[in-house]
């Protein structure tokens, strides 16, 4: 197979800095173009990274007829409509998380995923300890998941981060609350039924700087979380079952460069002193490292879940 042809729609930090050097380890892929709205600095990013070519703004690289895939990690409030757009010029999408930021404005991108690729870059369900941990719940080592508890957290007050914008997707849930709920849903194997949360929102900037939520993915099993973008840096995922205790150390950020580890409890101590741990090599989950398809289910666009009632939507052929 001829490597896939993919643009990168900005210069935005997550791409230069870990998604485009995860691509370029892969020879499955060609990094081809990259593009900005200042052409400058699309090039300055070219030049950096070795990307052959550069464009000055978001169309000319949607209409470069070589390209075949796109790379969208745009500040939130563009991610649906720069991936409609690309779309409806042909291209496969991988888009930054959170796709979207209301459950109508995703609907306008379901006719095409019939046709084409359109993923959310949840770059954690391609990590060995998220595939390692699944294992172990389906095997039954803490009996029957009955909830989870997830902490994510990090301090950033920039005015200037995209994060701390209201009007362009900023916010703590569209940030991190999605990576708890991915979790939920991962971890679960099923889709939440009710949700519900606290939000304390930031008088200045006007985002939620810290939110919880309550989601209950049924037969009694609940997801518990707490995400905040203005308290120190804290993130795990608990997950307590039947006959035993789980916990990921490093659930999101996961370093490329050491390894990663779990802890099981299954013993019942309060004091941790039955917790054996498990260590896994090294491993980017910016690039592909898939040791199973990921499921169906998991991969396909979001189901919406609104405050205490689920919108059901459409089953999506990929
Ligand atoms: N999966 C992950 O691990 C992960 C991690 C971090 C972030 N993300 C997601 O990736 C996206 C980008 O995050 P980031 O931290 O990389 O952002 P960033 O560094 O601020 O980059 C955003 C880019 O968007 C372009 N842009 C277009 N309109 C803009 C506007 N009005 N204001 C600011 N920038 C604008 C700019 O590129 P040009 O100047 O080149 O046009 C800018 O460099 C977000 O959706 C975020 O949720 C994902």
């Amino acid at each position: 197979m001829k490597p896939v042809r993919w643009g990168i729609l900005s210069t935005a930090g997550i791409g230069t800095k870990k998604v485009i050097p995860g691509m370029l380890k892969s020879r499955e892929l060609e990094v081809a173009a990259i593009a900005s709205r200042n052409l400058g600095t699309a090039q300055s990013a070219a030049a950096a990274l070795g990307i052959p070519s550069a464009h000055g703004s978001y169309e000319a690289l949607l209409a470069d007829p070589t390209i075949e895939a796109i790379y969208n990690p745009l500040p939130n409030h563009l991610h649906v409509p720069l991936t409609l757009a690309a779309l409806q010029a042909g291209k496969h999408v991988l888009c930054e998380k959170p796709m979207a930021i209301s459950a109508a404005e995703i609907e306008v991108l379901r006719p095409y995923a019939s046709r084409l690729h359109v993923r959310e870059a949840f770059m954690v369900r391609h990590h060995p300890q998220w595939l390692a941990v699944r294992e172990e719940l389906r095997r039954g080592t803490i009996g029957e998941l009955r909830f989870m508890h997830v902490p994510f957290t990090y301090f950033n007050a920039d005015p200037a981060n995209i994060r701390n914008q209201a009007d362009i997707g900023g916010g703590a849930l569209y940030d991190i609350g999605c990576y708890a709920i991915v979790a939920g849903r991962w971890f679960l194997e099923g889709e939440p039924v009710r949700a519900t949360a606290f939000v304390a929102r930031d008088a200045g900037f006007g985002i939620d700087a810290t939110t919880s939520g309550l989601m209950e993915f049924g037969r009694g099993r609940h997801l518990v979380f707490s995400v905040s973008m203005q308290v120190a840096p804290c993130q795990r995922v608990r997950l307590v079952g039947t006959e035993g205790r789980l916990e990921i150390e490093i659930a999101f950020s996961a370093p490329r460069d050491q390894p990663c580890r779990f802890f099981v409890d299954g013993a019942g101590a309060l004091d941790g002193s039955g917790v054996e741990t498990v260590t896994l090599p090294v491993a980017d989950q910016y690039r592909l490292h898939q040791t199973e398809r990921l499921d169906q289910t998991q991969d396909q666009l979001p189901a919406v879940v609104h405050h205490n009632e689920v919108v059901k939507v459409e089953e999506i052929k990929s």
